[in-house]
């Protein structure tokens, strides 16, 4: 089985290592050779580390699987699948979705994690050999594949994709096209909500964490996601969604106070959690 991944940035190449993990051969196309190679070197020291940590048998040889390509000029027609990994704008996916469907792939698909199946469907000529499928990251260590069915998806194309999820050893949950699917629009709506409780004085984020693992079981509480993924992104989602589901994700004034000082999480060294040291450590307010 052979799979285009276009744009080798974070996504792009978790769904590679992940496809070449399990023996299928993968192009990574970026903007430029430069940029191909360096996403393919990303790959194959992330399957190096694998290796390492007993997760792969033999890395040297997934990592053969794994070929850049700095233009799509440069891939063979009619590959498996395309997945399209670039960053979220839709104007830049249209493009390249269009592109991609020179190549006349059996399914093309779109690791999009907010836009409409539809509205990146508007420019295609085949919009039904075209869905959904929503990676999460870590790739290699999270086994669920959202797949968004668009309203003119065919039968055929979600078939595609469930052997493709199989090949990957994977699990798939599959969702009419909705704004936010079905894991943003959830964990979104929890992530607001318990912000909500920290404004209003119900408990420090620590222990709103501590009740949904234990509670819950979740493996990580609301809060500490929240800064996993990026208080920035959860509040551009929340704002998208609000425009679309009215104001239960109205984003409260803690979240909007929190980005504009810049806490945004993990990345910026600080959000409900204090990041300094790498771990996240409890903030006193
Ligand atoms: P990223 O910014 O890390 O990578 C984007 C890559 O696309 C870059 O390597 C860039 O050079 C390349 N690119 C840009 N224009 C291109 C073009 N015309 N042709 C080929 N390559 C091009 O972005 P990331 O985080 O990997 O996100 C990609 C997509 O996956 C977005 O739609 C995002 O919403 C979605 N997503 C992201 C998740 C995350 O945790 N980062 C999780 C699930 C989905």
């Amino acid at each position: 089985m052979r799979i285009v991944v276009i744009g080798g940035g974070t996504m792009g190449r978790g769904i590679a290592h992940r496809c070449a993990a399990h023996g299928l051969s993968v192009e990574v196309v970026d903007v430029d050779e430069h940029a191909a190679q360096t996403a393919v070197a990303g790959v194959h020291a992330s399957l190096e580390i694998a290796e390492t940590r007993g997760k792969l048998a033999d890395a040297a040889s997934a990592s053969r699987l794994v070929t850049p390509a700095g233009s799509l000029g440069e891939v063979d027609a009619n590959p498996d699948a395309v997945i399209e990994a670039v960053i979220e704008s839709v104007d830049l996916k249209h493009r390249v979705l269009s592109a991609a469907e020179e190549l006349e792939p059996a399914l093309l698909a779109s690791n999009t994690s907010s836009i409409s199946i539809d509205q990146l469907a508007a420019p295609l000529s085949r919009p039904e050999r075209f869905l959904g499928m929503h990676f999460f990251n870590p790739v290699w260590a999270i086994d669920l594949v959202e797949v968004i069915r668009g309203a003119k998806t065919s039968p055929g194309a979600l078939e595609a994709a469930s052997v493709i999820v199989d090949r990957l050893s994977m699990q798939q949950a599959v969702i009419n096209d909705a704004p936010g699917f079905a894991t943003s629009r959830l964990g979104v709506l929890v992530g607001l909500e318990a912000i909500r409780m920290v404004e209003q004085g119900v408990a420090s984020a620590a222990d709103i964490d501590t009740a949904m693992r234990l509670g819950y079981r979740h493996p990580m509480g609301p809060l500490m996601l929240g800064d996993l993924v990026g208080l920035d992104v959860r509040l551009g989602i929340a704002e998208h969604l609000a425009t679309v589901y009215g104001d239960r994700f109205e984003p409260p004034t803690l979240l909007r106070d929190m980005v504009a000082a810049g806490r945004l999480g993990k990345k910026s060294g600080r959000g409900f959690y204090d990041w300094s040291t790498g771990e996240p450590l409890p903030v006193e307010e």
